[in-house]
Order: structure tokens, then C-alpha cells, then sequence
């Protein structure tokens, strides 16, 4: 099949009240103008125009596209004076026009739109109990005869509950010619997309109409709230599917997945935790309240307790994390470590059975096995110009409140002792500690006020 896909994106979005364009704002994360090139390009079309008008440029660079020809709507003179914008594009026998604000369109619904486009023209319409804003399409019998605008709707026509989703497919040649009949003889002075149908009704073609089966897929967004519901709607969407696949949300409502979150069995989220970008959490991972998971994997049968942040990490397997503790990017962590509240990691390696429980800051190290890592322990990674590393071997013991000033070693087995600042290598199986002797001053008296 040959298909032109025109996408109509020129709107500022007054309503929104802000200064991104409508188009970019964003739905869990994504701009909506992304997901409707997203699904566009799933239907391989052989051309994709977008129209734009408000920041054109800003619109161009803020999303990834390929093969879309970008035409400029100068003044916003109506949604058919828009379509008219991608004339010199359509090469194809058939036309699809959607919305950049309509962001989460179903695909089945547009194949099979585009499918009664065969004969003329096809418009993807809906049942609305509360229809008010919308075109209303008016039947004659069965027969759709035309759209008509609410600003242009008499008091019968108000009442029609089957409304215009806007999302329409033709004939590519019938299209151009009836384009070029279009004038803005109405209420608005617009030129109004709808009508073309009645421009087809004219020419004795078919014009049909394919029923959207869920609400989500064709709504638009003109306000925050709008923007608000939709992001709702689709993170419950989003949470059923999760629940379908075996995982225990503690209260669907309150989860937010901007991204992609794939789980294994057995798996359980409590609530108002954030999931951005790619994470994998494996068979039977629990996630504790108030987590922020971006850009991660979380190995079998471990814990993430409340309020913790893990960023674009590796947790191994059988492992705890939190509650309070903070992954940064580049932290790998070997199975059955434990990592406890305040402790922030940072592109560094810990391996397996190894504890940092309390309060510390482990940056640019490799960390072996069964290390214990006392509380208040900082790695002083950084001299003011470059970051150096810290390598902690297997089965050492660093007591609280140590600084350990990178570039350093600690060897296999050492102890160092509580409150020592270690500035040059400590060998293996040894007490290395940098401590003051303890002193008593006999008779000091603490200052009077005058
Ligand atoms: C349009 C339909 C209406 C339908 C409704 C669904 C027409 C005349 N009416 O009305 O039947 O029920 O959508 O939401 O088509 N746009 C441009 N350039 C323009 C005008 C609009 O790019 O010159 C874009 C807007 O940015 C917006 C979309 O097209 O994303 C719809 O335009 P809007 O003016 O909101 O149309 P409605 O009045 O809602
Ligand atoms: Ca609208």
C-alpha cells in the first residue's frame, strides 16, 4: 500500500500557557508530537509531512524523525488551509491525516480507517456522551452527509453524540481536488478540513467512518489539565499491563513509568515510585515506596528500600539497597551486597557479599569481596582538576569515619582503623591507621562570660 501521512502540528496551544509549543509538550516524558511520528513510522508510509507554524525550528530539533518533509504554515488559517501546506507531497494513492497533539492513536484503528479509504474517503469518529467542542457528523439515514463545526451547530445538531476525531483517510487525488475547493465561509472564517465531505457526498463517493475504541487513543491535548488526564490515562494504561504479566502493584494509581519497565515474575512495586528510561527489574525484585529508577537493571530477589535513586546501574542478585540510598551512573554492584541509608556510589564496582551500610561516599573505586565499609567512610576522589580511583581489595575493613585519598590501595584482608585519613597505599593483612594519640588536658577550665 502507498501512503501519504500528513501530520497537522502549527498550533501554539494559547491554552497551554506556555512557551513550548504545544506539539513538545511532554506525555511521560516524551514529546506528544514524538508518539504520533513514532506510530507514523510503524505504518511505513511513503511520505510523512509535518505541518508547522509556532518555533518551527525549536519543533524540528526536539524530536527524531526520519524522512519527514517539514512545511511551514505561515498564518493558522484552518485545519484544511494546513492540510493544503503538503500538496506538493503527496505522491502516494492514499492520504492519512492525523494531529501532533492526538498522541496516543491506535494503530488498528488507523489500518483499519485506512482500509475503508478504498472508495473515497473514511473518518475515524466516536461515540462522545458529552460531545461539546467537537464537529458532529451528520447522518441522513446511514449515510454521513457532512461535518459541521459546534460554532456552526443549530440546536438539533448539538445533540448529535457521534463527534469528528479529526483523523481522516482519502483518496490522495480526490483530496487535492476537493483542497482546492475549500473557501472560509463559516463562523470562524477558517478553512475547515471537515469539508471535504461534503465534497465527496457530492461526487458520489463513499465516505465512511471507523468507530476509535477507546477514548485515550483520540484525545487531544489543549490544556494542562488535558495534558494531565491523558498522562493518567496512560499510566494506568501502562500499570494494567504490568498487573496482566503477574506483577504486584501496591495501587496502580500510583506508579509512573516514563519510559520502558520490564519485570520478571514475581515482582512488586509499592507506591509512588518513578521509572524512567530502560529498567529491568528480574524475578522477584521488590521495589519500596518512593523510589526513582532510571536507566537500571535490578538483579533477582533484591530489595530497594523507600526512597532510594538508582541511575543507569547494575544491581546484582539477592541484594538491599536503601532505604535513602543514592546509584549513580556507572555503579555496578555484584550479587548479595548491601548498601545502606546515605550512602551515595558513584562509576564504581563492589563485588559480592560486600557492605557499605551507613552514611558514605564511594566514587571512582573498585571494591572487592566481602569488604565492610564502616559508616562515614569518603572516598576523596577528586583533587580540585581530576578524578582519581580507589581500590579497596577483598575481605578489608574500613573503619568509620575514614577518608581515603584517591589514587589508593587498600590490599587484600588490611584493617584500617576508625578516623584515619590514608594518603598512601595500605598493605595487605595489616592495621594501617592515621590517628593523633589521645590526650587529656588535667585542670582546663571552660571560658566564663564577663
Ligand atoms: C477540529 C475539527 C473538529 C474535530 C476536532 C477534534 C475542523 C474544522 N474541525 O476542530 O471537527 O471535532 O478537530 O479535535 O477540522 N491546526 C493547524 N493549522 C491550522 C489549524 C489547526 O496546524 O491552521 C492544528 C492545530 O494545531 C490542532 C489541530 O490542527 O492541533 C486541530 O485544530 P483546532 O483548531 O484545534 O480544531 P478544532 O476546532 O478542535
Ligand atoms: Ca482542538
Amino acid at each position: 500500500m502507498s501512503l501519504n501521512v500528513v501530520i497537522l502540528a502549527a498550533g501554539k496551544g494559547t491554552r497551554m500557557h506556555s512557551e513550548l509549543p504545544k506539539v513538545l509538550q511532554p506525555l511521560s516524558n516524551k514529546p506528544l508530537l514524538q508518539y504520533v511520528l513514532d506510530a507514523t513510522q510503524r505504518l511505513k508510509p511513503t511520505t510523512i509531512t509535518v505541518i508547522t507554524g509556532y518555533k518551527t525550528e525549536l519543533v524540528k530539533s526536539s524530536v527524531t524523525s526520519r524522512n519527514v518533509s517539514w512545511r511551514l504554515q505561515e498564518e493558522q488559517l484552518g485545519t484544511g488551509h494546513a492540510v493544503q501546506q503538503a500538496i506538493p507531497d503527496l505522491f502516494a494513492n492514499k492520504t492519512l491525516i492525523l494531529y501532533g497533539d492526538v498522541p496516543l492513536i491506535d494503530e488498528s484503528d488507523l489500518q483499519a480507517l485506512i482500509k475503508k479509504a478504498d472508495l473515497g474517503l473514511a473518518i475515524l469518529t466516536f461515540d462522545n456522551n458529552s460531545p461539546a467542542g467537537y464537529g458532529r457528523i451528520v447522518r441522513n439515514e446511514k449515510e454521513i452527509t457532512r461535518i459541521v463545526e459546534e460554532k456552526d451547530c443549530n440546536n438539533e445538531e448539538k445533540k448529535i453524540t457521534e463527534i469528528n476525531t479529526g483523523i481522516m483517510a482519502c483518496n490522495t487525488k480526490s483530496l487535492i481536488n476537493w483542497l482546492g475547493r475549500l473557501t472560509n465561509n463559516n463562523s470562524q472564517k477558517e478553512y475547515y478540513l471537515t469539508d471535504i465531505v461534503e465534497f465527496a457526498v457530492d461526487d458520489g463517493l463513499s465516505v465512511r467512518s471507523h468507530l476509535a475504541t477507546e477514548e485515550i487513543s483520540i484525545s487531544g491535548v489543549n490544556s494542562k489539565e488535558e495534558l494531565a488526564q491523558l498522562e493518567r490515562g496512560l499510566q494506568m494504561r501502562k500499570a494494567q499491563q504490568l498487573m496482566h504479566q503477574g506483577v504486584t502493584l501496591l495501587d496502580p494509581g500510583r506508579i509512573d513509568i516514563r519510559g520502558e519497565l520490564k519485570c520478571g515474575k514475581d515482582v512488586t512495586i509499592d507506591v509512588g515510585c518513578i521509572f524512567e528510561g530502560s529498567v529491568t527489574l528480574r524475578d522477584r525484585v521488590h521495589v519500596k515506596p518512593y523510589c526513582v529508577l532510571k536507566d537500571c537493571e535490578i538483579n533477582e530477589g533484591t530489595i530497594v528500600e523507600a526512597y532510594s535513586h538508582i541511575d543507569s546501574s547494575i544491581v546484582g542478585s539477592s541484594s538491599r539497597i536503601g532505604p535513602y540510598a543514592r546509584l549513580r551512573p556507572g555503579t555496578t554492584l555484584a550479587e548479595n551486597v548491601h548498601i545502606g541509608n546515605f550512602v551515595e556510589i558513584k562509576n564504581s564496582t563492589v563485588s559480592q557479599g560486600s557492605k557499605i551500610n551507613h552514611l558514605s561516599y564511594i566514587g571512582d573505586s573498585e571494591i572487592g569481596m566481602n569488604v565492610n565499609i564502616g559508616a562515614g567512610t569518603i572516598t576523596c576522589n577528586y583533587d580540585g582538576v581530576t578524578k582519581h580511583k580507589t581500590i579497596i581489595e577483598d575481605n578489608v575493613f574500613i573503619g568509620s569515619n575514614t577518608q581515603l585519598i584517591a589514587p589508593v590501595k587498600v590490599g587484600k584482608g588490611a584493617t584500617i582503623g576508625a578516623g584515619s585519613t590514608i594518603s598512601k597505599d595500605a598493605p595487605q593483612d595489616e592495621l594501617t591507621l592515621s590517628r593523633s594519640k589521645q590526650k587529656t588536658i588535667l585542670g582546663w577550665r571552660k571560658p566564663e562570660k564577663k
